[in-house]
């Protein structure tokens, strides 16, 4: 398939726009108690949410994307032989994969907030919007809407935001990386990184193996979707900043510290441009804070070690088993709860992290695989089973090797900085495919 071919009209507009800055967003989730009140909401739905074609031409006040877990698809009373041809990782849900992702001890399901990781999770609607008012605005055209459908209940409710600097709870830049897709006419943020084929994100075109993802059937319902992965990420920070403090001899230690784990200062500026010392200018510089590989210059991880955050997550050009471009994924993260005020080492109790939001097409050779081997259980980049050290489950055992000349440094007793309050596996259709599901006659 071309890549002119990519029906931009009919894919949701949160798929491919990257999100305004700053922003808040409500997350609520419903459990469809009438399969009729369901087709209800998807059809008044349908009429809200925006296409990634009209989202290049026209701002809005809000923007609305839907989403439908398994169990979901099931109260629709969508034909067995059609959920049949879904992912069977999709099929599962998030919280039978538990042990793959990590997801034991303290962020075992038994653990999670109630109804995350249930049946009783159903569709997934997310409002974003500029400002405060705009949102809660729109929450009331939205609470007066499914009050008049009956047959719906919203079960959870999860406020986030982005602030203006994009600064997430550890206090790092976020939201700088991102993918180009073919045919999107949205250039990603690596010039490094030729653009990825549609399908990885898409379903129904090509993607990099040259092969479709499977599409779930009928093609009226699985082109044009894709599947995400949300997780609500509860974040320690005191317990890092405290981690930082015992580990580093000064402040500047400190920072250099947080910045070899992250692979980023926290002004967003690259280890790999600016190895010795932040530099603000080039972390909010967007035509530059992407621009790098690891190979060229950095093959052993002098600047960005091998096992840091961001060079776990997507090791650009280095050298790792496989291919690193069948792996990548569009992130959608944003952060909830108060921030815990600068220089404060004591934990206040105040739940605060990321809604973290994966994209794509392949949640096995995408999300999974990036969880459980690059993030859980990687010895490609260190040779010893190693976590990652800032969002990894470790478990006060953990190692972190930052190379140095001339010798190595070694962290330990790493600690788990990230819990996983919950999370779902869904599908998010096209707008036909919405429409499809509204008018189930069943
Ligand atoms: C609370 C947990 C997490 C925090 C605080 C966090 C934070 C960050 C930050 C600050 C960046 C750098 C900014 C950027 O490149 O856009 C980043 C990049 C990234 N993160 Fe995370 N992250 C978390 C969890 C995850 C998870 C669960 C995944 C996937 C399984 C993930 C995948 C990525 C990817 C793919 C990148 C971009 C890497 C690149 O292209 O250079 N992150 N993260």
């Amino acid at each position: 398939m071309s890549a002119s071919a990519l029906e931009l009209d009919d894919i949701q507009a949160g798929v491919l726009r990257p999100r305004p800055a700053p922003y808040v967003a409500t997350y609520i989730l419903f459990h469809i108690d009438h399969n009729a009140g369901g087709r209800e909401l998807l059809k008044r739905l349908g009429s809200v949410v925006a296409s990634a074609a009209e989202a290049a031409r026209a701002p809005r006040d809000a923007w609305v994307s839907v989403a439908l877990t398994f169990q979901g698809l099931q109260a629709l009373h969508v034909p067995q032989a059609a959920l049949d041809t879904f992912a069977p990782e999709f099929r599962q849900g998030m919280a039978a994969r538990a042990r793959d992702l990590g997801d034991v001890g303290e962020s075992d399901p038994a653990n999670w907030e109630k109804p995350l990781g249930s049946s009783d999770a159903h569709v997934v609607v997310t409002v974003l919007a500029p400002d405060r008012e705009r949102l809660d605005a729109a929450l009331a055209r939205a609470r007066k809407a499914y009050q008049e459908i009956g047959g719906i209940t919203a079960i959870w409710r999860q406020d986030c935001h982005a602030l203006p600097n994009e600064k997430e709870a550890f206090g790092f830049r976020d939201g700088i990386s991102h993918p180009a897709i073919e045919g999107s006419g949205i250039p990603g943020t690596n010039p490094e990184e030729p653009p990825l084929k549609a399908g990885e994100f898409v379903l129904g075109y090509a993607d990099e193996m040259s092969e479709a993802p499977l599409l779930p059937q009928p093609d009226a319902l699985g082109r044009n979707g894709s599947y995400v992965v949300f997780r609500k990420l509860h974040q320690r920070v005191a317990a890092f900043r405290q981690y930082l403090r015992a580990n580093a001899a000064d402040a500047d230690g400190e920072e250099l510290l947080a910045a070899k784990m992250m692979g980023r200062w926290r002004s967003g500026a690259p280890l790999a441009l600016c190895p010795l010392h932040d530099d603000p200018g080039l972390g909010g510089d967007a035509q530059r804070n992407n621009a790098f590989g690891f190979k060229r210059d950095d093959a052993i991880g002098y600047k960005t070690p091998a096992g840091s955050h961001i060079r776990r997550m997507n090791p650009r050009d280095a050298d790792v088993a496989g291919v690193a471009r069948i792996h990548r994924m569009i992130r959608r993260g944003t952060s909830y709860g108060p921030l815990l005020p600068e220089g404060v080492l004591d934990d206040d109790g105040v739940d605060r992290g990321l809604m973290f939001a994966f994209i794509g097409t392949h949640l096995d050779r995408q999300f999974e695989f990036v969880q459980s081997e690059w993030m859980n259980n990687s010895e490609f980049f260190s040779g010893r089973p190693a976590k990652d050290p800032v969002a990894g489950a470790n478990d006060d055992a953990g190692t972190y090797d930052i190379p140095r000349r001339p010798l190595a440094m070694r962290l330990q007793g790493l600690p788990r900085f990230v819990v996983t309050r919950g999370g779902e596996y869904c599908f998010l259709p096209g707008l036909r495919a919405l429409r499809w599901l509204a008018d189930l006659d069943r």
